[in-house]
């Protein structure tokens, strides 16, 4: 009984907890990059210009941090405070965890 009631305080704690409970839905994230983001950064994350970082393979916290950034103008930029500040905070977790399981293209020199 006690194993029981340790186990659903356990369950309910680990459900309040943002970012515990819930894995980012890569999913969700190529969704939204092929809906806003592929036009300039590409769909792989593999920005065809050098006007536009590439995404692809950076790691998810840098990505996510970055957009959280934009979003409450930490960072400014204008086009992306733009973008930032139409994602919820799901889907910046999700379109973060999309990009950084892309392959970089970063070292493709040869
Ligand atoms: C109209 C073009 C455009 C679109 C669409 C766009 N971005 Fe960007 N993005 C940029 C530019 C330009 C920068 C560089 C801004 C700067 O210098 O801070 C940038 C920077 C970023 C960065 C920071 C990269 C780094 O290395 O620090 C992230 C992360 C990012 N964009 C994610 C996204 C996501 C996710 C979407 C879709 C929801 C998106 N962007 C849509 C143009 C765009």
């Amino acid at each position: 009984m006690i194993t029981l009631a340790r186990t659903a305080i356990l369950t309910a704690s680990l459900t309040l907890l943002p970012g515990v409970a819930r894995a980012a839905d890569t999913a969700a994230g190529l969704a939204k990059a092929k809906e806003v983001c592929q036009a300039c950064h590409g769909l792989d994350g593999n920005s065809p210009t050098p006007d536009y970082p590439r995404l692809a393979g950076q790691y998810p916290d840098y990505l996510s941090k970055a957009l959280r950034d934009y979003k409450s103008g930490a960072r400014k930029n204008a086009i992306m405070t733009g973008m930032a500040g139409a994602l919820t905070a799901k889907d910046i977790d999700d379109v973060a965890a999309y990009y950084a399981s892309q392959p970089a293209a970063l070292a493709r020199k040869y």
